[in-house]
Formats: structure tokens, C-alpha cells, sequence
């Protein structure tokens, strides 16, 4: 009875009307059309994904996961900012990069300068200092001149330099930073940098130097294999292969300086003045011919990355070469520093180690003949 009055009466008109107004409602609701979201109309009911087309109807049917996928793996857009780099939200290549740098390179690195230490020490303990087999002559014959020396010690100090500031940059925070706490050791890396950076230019000058006022003697020669093939008689007293002004071991050293300087050089340029080189695309070009696959289409920031690489690399190996040059030039063995020292050296000394060099600077014919 009660039920029977609350219930409204509806006639057939009314009905219709309802029906035709829900079918409105819906219809306005469901269309997606730009304008009416403009208006504010209710958006609620598409915030799920509708015939295909993620929320927001920005992305087409590409979904979210998709597109942040291409995001992680470099896709680049366009900003409207001078740096077009901004574009790229993640630059996957940066993750390769510091896992390379921050394992093998540092890790093989390190064993490579422990290893020839290592190996002059075990050198050093078998066969000592190697001496004058003859004993000193008492006469000196000029080696270097000043120019010679000069080119050789700019090139020497600032490597040094160089090499101890580099090995603080890779090394640093490891073995140093715990010593010396944070505010010494930020101090030390600050200045270092700088002596890194300016006295790259004297190397780079040492480097031409050396090249020009040596190259003529440094071309490789068929007497150099016979010198390599009994080990420059380094390991045995008393064997003194015929050499020139340089001998085979100094020839490699030589060239590993040369290249390696120059190889370093570049790649320090690029690091010194960011994105203004790119070496890599080019080099890989050129390496391609030979069916290598490598990738040319690089952007800068990869280069920068492959820069920094090649840098530290090729440091590391010329380091780890200088160390048995400089032994070997000082400790290793008696009367050879003085050529780099005075410039004169003992004759025989001379003698045994380029006797050939000695008979051209006897007989005075030393112009004639340029390649060894
Ligand atoms: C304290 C460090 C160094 C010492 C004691 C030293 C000593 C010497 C000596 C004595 C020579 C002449 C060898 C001879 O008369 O036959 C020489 C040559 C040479 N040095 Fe050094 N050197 C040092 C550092 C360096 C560095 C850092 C470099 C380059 C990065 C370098 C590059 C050369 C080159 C290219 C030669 C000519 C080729 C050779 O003799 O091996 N030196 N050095």
C-alpha cells in the first residue's frame, strides 16, 4: 500500500524521454573529441585504455611501457634550447662507458704497471745492474746535444706530470682518498687537474720535437731483427749486438712515444674542449673497410666517451712502457743516463751498446748515412 503511493507514475512519454536521455549522456560521455575536453567535460571514464588508444589519446595505440623503452634506449626528440643534446632524455651508452672505465681499464691497468714492476724486479734480481763490460774508458764521446736533451727532458717531466696526475684521476679516490681524507685530497686532484690540463701543451711540443730530431734514425732496419733475436744481449753478460745510433728496444720506444703521444694528444684535445672533435665516426669509417662492423653514426656524446677510453688506455700502456724505459736509462744500466744527462757518454759504453753509431762518429761519415 505505501509502496503503491511512493511509486512516481510514469507515463509512456516519459519513458521515451529518459531512455533517449541516457543514450545522450552516454554518447557525450564515450566521444573523445578534443573540443569538449576543452570545455572540461568529464574525462574520468577515459582514463583506460579504449579501442586500442592509451589515456591521454597522445601516443596512438603505443603504450606507455613502449615508449619509455625507446626512452631508455636513446631515442632523441627535439628541444627547443641550443643544446640539442637535451633532447636525449637517457643516454644508454653513458652505462657502458663507466662500467668499462671503472672495470677492465682501471683493473687491467693497474696490473699492467704492477706487472712490469714486477718483471724489472725479477730482471733487477737476476741479472742486476748491467754494467760496462769493459769498464769504463775514461774517454766520452758526445751522444745528445743540448737541443736533443732539452726536446727529451720537456717531453720527460711533463709526462711524468701527466702520468702521476692521470693515475690520481683513475686511481685516486682508491688509494689516495683514504689516506689523505677529503679536503687534502680534493686539493691535491684540483691542482692536479690543472697541471693535467696546461701541461699537456708541453708534452704535445716535447713530442714534435723528439719526432723531428730523431725520426731519421729510428727507421726500422734489417739489423734490428738480429738485435731483437738475442734480446739486445740484455739478458747475458757479454753480448753486444751491432746497433746504430738507437738500437731495436730503443726504436720500438721511440715509435710507442710517437704514437702513443700523438694518439694521446688527440684524444686529450677532445676531452680538453668538449664536443668540438670527433675522431671515432671517421676512424671507424676508415677500420670498416676491413670488415670490422663498427659503428660510424655516432653522436658526440659517444664520442666524448670512446675519447675518454682511448685516453686512458693508451696512457695506461705507455705508462707501464716508460717505467721500463726509465729503469733501464737510470738503475738498469751503468753509463746510460749520462746521455741524456751531460750528453757524453763513456766510449765504452758506447762501444758495446752502438758500436756502429761509434764507427760512423769516427769516421766522421755520419751524414751519409740516415737510416739504420
Ligand atoms: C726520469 C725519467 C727518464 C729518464 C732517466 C730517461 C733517460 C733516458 C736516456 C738515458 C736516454 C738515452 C738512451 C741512450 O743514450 O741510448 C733516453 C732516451 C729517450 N727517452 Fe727517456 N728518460 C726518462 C723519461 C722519458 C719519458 C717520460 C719519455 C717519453 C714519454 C722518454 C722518451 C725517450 C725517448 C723517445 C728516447 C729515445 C729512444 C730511447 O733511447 O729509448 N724518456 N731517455
Amino acid at each position: 500500500m505505501i509502496a503503491s503511493v511512493l511509486r512516481p507514475r510514469r507515463s509512456a512519454f516519459s519513458l521515451i524521454f529518459g531512455f533517449l536521455l541516457l543514450l545522450a549522456a552516454v554518447v557525450a560521455v564515450t566521444a573523445p573529441t578534443a573540443p569538449a575536453r576543452a570545455q572540461g567535460a568529464d574525462t574520468t571514464a577515459a582514463e583506460s585504455p579504449t579501442a586500442g588508444n592509451v589515456p591521454g589519446n597522445v601516443l596512438g595505440n603505443t603504450a606507455d611501457s613502449e615508449f619509455w623503452r625507446a626512452i631508455r634506449r636513446g631515442e632523441t626528440g627535439s628541444v627547443t634550447i641550443p643544446n640539442a643534446q637535451a633532447g636525449q632524455l637517457i643516454q644508454s651508452e653513458g652505462d657502458n662507458w663507466r662500467a668499462v672505465r671503472n672495470g677492465p681499464v682501471t683493473v687491467y691497468g693497474a696490473w699492467a704497471m704492477l706487472g712490469i714492476v714486477a718483471l724489472i724486479a725479477l730482471f733487477f734480481a737476476v741479472r742486476g745492474r748491467i754494467r760496462i763490460d769493459a769498464g769504463p774508458s775514461g774517454t766520452t764521446i758526445e751522444r745528445f746535444n743540448m737541443i736533443e736533451r732539452t726536446a727529451h727532458w720537456i717531453t720527460a717531466t711533463s709526462f711524468i706530470v701527466l702520468a702521476l696526475t692521470g693515475l690520481n684521476i683513475l686511481y685516486g679516490r682508491h688509494v689516495l682518498l683514504p689516506i689523505l681524507g677529503l679536503d687534502i685530497f680534493a686539493a691535491i686532484t684540483l691542482a692536479g687537474k690543472y697541471a693535467h690540463n696546461f701541461l699537456s701543451f708541453a708534452f704535445m711540443v716535447g713530442v714534435v720535437l723528439i719526432f723531428f730530431l730523431w725520426v731519421g734514425r729510428n727507421i726500422p732496419g734489417k739489423r734490428d731483427l738480429h738485435w731483437l733475436a738475442v734480446g739486445g744481449g740484455l739478458f747475458k753478460k757479454g753480448v753486444h749486438p751491432p746497433a746504430g745510433k738507437f738500437n731495436a728496444g730503443q726504436k720500438l720506444i721511440f715509435w710507442a712515444v710517437i704514437l702513443g703521444g700523438v694518439s694521446i694528444s688527440l684524444s686529450g684535445l677532445a676531452l680538453l674542449f668538449p664536443f668540438q672533435f670527433a675522431f671515432f665516426g671517421g676512424t671507424f669509417e676508415v677500420l670498416n673497410i676491413f670488415g670490422l662492423g663498427l659503428p660510424t653514426d655516432l653522436t658526440m656524446m659517444q664520442e666524448m666517451q670512446l675519447s675518454q677510453l682511448w685516453h686512458g688506455v693508451v696512457a695506461l700502456i705507455l705508462i707501464a712502457i716508460i717505467i721500463g724505459h726509465i729503469y733501464i736509462g737510470s738503475l738498469g744500466m751503468e753509463g746510460a743516463f749520462e746521455a741524456m744527462g751531460s750528453g757524453q757518454v763513456d766510449l765504452n759504453w758506447a762501444k758495446e751498446h752502438h758500436s756502429l753509431w761509434v764507427q760512423e762518429v769516427r769516421s766522421g761519415s755520419e751524414a751519409q748515412q740516415p737510416a739504420e
